[in-house]
């Protein structure tokens, strides 16, 4: 059975992911900072054992990479901080609010990615999947904080796939989904109209499958439809 470690499972894409891939008989170490609320996300479920704890805090990496043993085959860094709600633009963003986002999306999984090394490469086909956004990308206003510390996660991915030709490293872009964070972004608004999240599960499982080279992928792009 294939080893996989995933942040931030207990609701939205991490949980959708977590469910087909437990369905599919791989083994999973998840994580979540609410440890009720992760505990219910994963009952009953086989081959799951659930760390609670915050991706930032090393301790709790160290924990979750003992967690999984000698050998990793897939590692999702999906967990994310989005910052403040609502969406502030650059020309006053709390700095303190930032330093929490890098913490979270760039430095914890650079962090949890460096311990985790040694498992991957005991594994045949070993994979990273940073969970990125289109706000890397494209400059909306408001979106700043959060979009460069993902386009940092973008390029950090891109970086580890060359020094690491051994591994596949993807950037994936699971494109808007119907989620808490979205309803943060989207304070007060109606985001019925967004996929749900398991939509958008099967073109990262497509990346899985089919090993295309290290890059950054959407799912828009993927021949699975996402809605
Ligand atoms: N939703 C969208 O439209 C959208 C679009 C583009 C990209 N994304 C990306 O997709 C990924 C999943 O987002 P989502 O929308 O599914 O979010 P979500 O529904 O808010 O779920 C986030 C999950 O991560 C956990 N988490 C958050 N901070 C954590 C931390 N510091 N340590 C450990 N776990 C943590 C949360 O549990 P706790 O709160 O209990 O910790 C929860 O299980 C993120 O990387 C996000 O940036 C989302």
């Amino acid at each position: 059975m294939p080893n996989s470690l995933i942040t931030g499972a207990s609701q939205g894409f991490g949980r959708a992911l977590l469910a087909t891939l437990v369905a599919q008989r791989w083994t999973c170490v998840v994580d979540a900072r609410d440890a009720e609320a992760l505990q219910a996300a994963t009952a009953g479920m086989p081959g799951v054992r659930a760390v609670p704890g915050d991706v930032a805090d090393p301790g709790h990496r160290a924990d979750i990479v003992a967690a999984v043993g000698g050998r990793l085959d897939l590692l999702v860094h999906n967990a994310s901080a989005l910052g403040p709600s609502p969406l502030r633009g650059l020309a006053d963003h709390p700095l303190d609010a930032l330093r929490r986002v890098y913490e979270v999306d760039v430095f914890a999984p650079l962090a949890l990615t460096q311990l985790a090394l040694p498992a991957l490469q005991a594994a045949p086909t070993p994979t990273v999947v940073v969970i990125s956004s289109d706000a890397a990308v494209e400059a909306y206003p408001g979106w700043g904080g959060y979009g460069s510390a993902k386009a940092a996660l973008d390029h950090i991915a891109a970086v580890l796939a060359v020094e690491h030709p051994d591994i596949r490293v993807y950037a994936f872009d699971p494109g808007d989904m119907r989620t808490a964070m979205h309803q943060a972004a989207f304070l007060g608004e109606d985001i019925s109209d967004r996929p749900e999240p398991a939509t958008v599960v099967p073109a990262l499982l497509q990346l899985l499958k089919e090993r295309p080279d290290s890059g950054r992928y959407r799912a828009a792009d993927s021949l699975i439809a996402t809605r």
